[in-house]
């Protein structure tokens, strides 16, 4: 890992500055390669523990470990040079305790080199937000549809649908902000609480599956290019490369079995071979 990447990455100030004005935008990335391709059109970078399911074929997050993100963490930082790359604290890494969170965190900006972490929940989460923003650790919140705790809300579900529950994730919303998040993330939730949130915290609000008022959007990068079996509804695909890799694994097979492949332009021949 090197500092010295860090030098001309988009700031947490320059984020926070982006607060009702130009959208911020944001993709998820697990991956060197693709996220080098991603970083020149990206404000931000999320490693999000949404890697489990995307990248391991698990069925929730709650198997993702610190050591994963930290991989998963250092390797999109080689690969990136402008971004501000945020990644996830895992399931069972900070819910414990401030000081459990910030060691851990700790881990994840010394390992990675990343700028900053991010956390799911809100009004209970408050204290650590608090104790790891003062003691120089950028945390970006998640409140709404919180995939972590999926077993406690008994599936992947729509948040606020009905105005009842507003109350109590926009008290989510204030106290994120207020305990120091430089942004919160709003997951699947409805459309004029999203809307409502972004009007009344002072911080940016990025939607996913939440409305377009946010200051930003993020949505999962497979989920996006048509790489994913079954993407939320909420999704636009902007590119459809599962078909494209499928065609391309096509046309390899059948090169290979009529010994078209490889030609000798992709031979070493009788050139010496170093
Ligand atoms: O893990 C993740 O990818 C996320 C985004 C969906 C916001 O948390």
């Amino acid at each position: 890992m090197s500092v010295h990447n860090q030098v001309n990455r988009i700031t947490v100030p320059q984020i926070m500055a982006r607060k009702n004005k130009q959208p911020i935008v944001s993709l998820t990335a697990y991956h060197a390669h693709t996220a080098r391709y991603i970083d020149p059109y990206v404000d931000m970078l999320l490693v999000g523990d949404s890697l489990g399911m995307v990248m391991y074929g698990m069925e929730t997050t709650l198997g993702v470990t610190l050591d994963m993100m930290i991989a998963h963490g250092a390797a999109v930082m080689r690969g990136t040079e402008r971004a501000l790359v945020v990644v996830d604290m895992p399931f069972g890494s900070y819910e414990e305790s401030p000081e459990v969170a910030f060691r851990n965190a700790c881990r994840v900006i010394k390992e990675t080199g990343c700028t900053a972490v991010k956390m799911e929940g809100g009004e209970r989460l408050a204290d650590t937000i608090h104790y790891l923003t003062q003691r120089g650790i950028p945390v970006q919140g998640h409140i709404g549809l919180t995939p972590q705790s999926v077993q406690v809300m008994g599936g992947f579900k729509t948040q606020g649908r009905t105005e009842d529950e507003w109350a109590a994730i926009e008290e989510d919303a204030a106290q994120v902000a207020e305990a120091g998040a430089f942004s919160v993330v709003l997951e699947g939730m409805a459309e004029p609480l999203a809307a409502k949130i972004t009007r009344q915290i002072a911080i940016p609000t990025i939607g996913i599956g939440a409305s377009p008022t946010c200051d930003g959007q993020i949505l999962v990068l497979e989920d996006m290019l048509g790489l994913s079996p079954k993407p939320p509804k909420f999704v636009k695909e902007f590119a459809t490369l599962g078909a494209a890799i499928a065609g391309a694994a096509e046309a390899y097979a059948g090169a290979v079995r009529e010994r078209a492949f490889p030609a000798p332009e992709h031979t070493y021949g009788m050139k010496k071979v170093d």
